[in-house]
């Protein structure tokens, strides 16, 4: 397994130590044939819950297993050798007690090889945040708009439109860059609080949904590749790999029925 040991690899204090600095820029990706390219041009690469939408069909994250992070997580360490792997944790597998997260992400690290976890939550997180990066897992926080407590939240909203709100917004950053985060995403957010937390905290902020004000920003792959007929508003789309795979699978499907593709058993390398 070609493991974050690897010299190759970025490593966590590189990415903390881009704070304020170049952008940073990452994507998710959830398989070996993908990640092999986003590696190419991503400092770090999270392989995100949202697999349990983009790959299984699942209606949210809240049904995405330990196991499957792991069967993943270990697809993009084997095809990557130069970004950093964040592997998500899944809901239910660390809120309950600091112990249990160490468990599960120690598991998650020893099974896939990835450098770091990812993790929702703010100051409620502050203490198993500091459990885990006392005993060498870094992670990676997650504030703002977090997808796992979507029934808490009431849904996908956009945080922080009213600015009563901002302080419990900028407590939570503070609270998991005290507590060790290497770096924090900043999820659905408006403008103005993402850039008052990107200067509230010595670590690197990742926005997504969260302006340029941050650090660096996330997308989810197939969202800004086009393979998601219904990306979010805020993703910018890049590619038109929807609408290609049509085409070549059209393409193909025309030509079997004509008996237009190779018969002879020599083409076969
Ligand atoms: O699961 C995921 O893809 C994420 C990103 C949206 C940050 O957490």
């Amino acid at each position: 397994m070609s493991t974050q040991t690897s010299l190759r690899r970025t490593t966590v204090p590189q990415i903390a130590a881009r704070k304020g600095g170049t952008p940073i820029v990452s994507l998710t990706s959830y398989n070996a044939h993908t990640a092999a390219i986003v590696d190419r041009h991503a400092d770090f690469i999270l392989v995100g819950d949202s697999l349990g939408m983009v790959m299984h069909g699942m209606d949210s994250t809240l049904g995405v297993t330990v196991e499957m992070m792991i069967t993943h997580g270990r697809a993009v360490v084997r095809g990557t050798r130069k970004a950093l792997v964040v592997v998500d944790m899944p809901f239910g597998s660390y809120e309950e007690s600091p112990g249990a997260a160490f468990r599960n992400a120690a598991r998650i690290m020893q099974e896939t090889g990835c450098g770091a976890v990812k993790l929702e939550g703010g100051a409620r997180m502050a203490d198993t945040i500091r459990f885990l990066t006392e005993r060498g897992i870094p992670v990676m926080a997650h504030i703002g708009l977090t997808p796992q407590s979507s029934h808490v939240l009431g849904g996908f909203k956009t945080q922080g439109r009213d600015e009563a709100s901002w302080p419990a917004h900028e407590a939570d950053a503070t609270a998991v860059a005290d507590a060790g985060a290497f770096a924090m995403v900043l999820e659905g957010m408006v403008e103005p609080l993402a850039a008052r937390l990107t200067h509230a905290v010595p670590i690197p902020t990742i926005g997504i949904g969260a302006s340029a004000e941050c650090d660096g920003q996330i997308l989810v792959l197939e969202d800004m590749l086009g393979l998601n007929p219904q990306p979010p508003k805020f993703v910018k789309v890049y590619g038109d790999l929807g609408e290609r795979i049509e085409n070549a699978v059209r393409g193909y499907a025309e030509e079997v029925r004509a008996r237009a593709f190779p018969s002879d058993a020599e083409t076969y390398r």
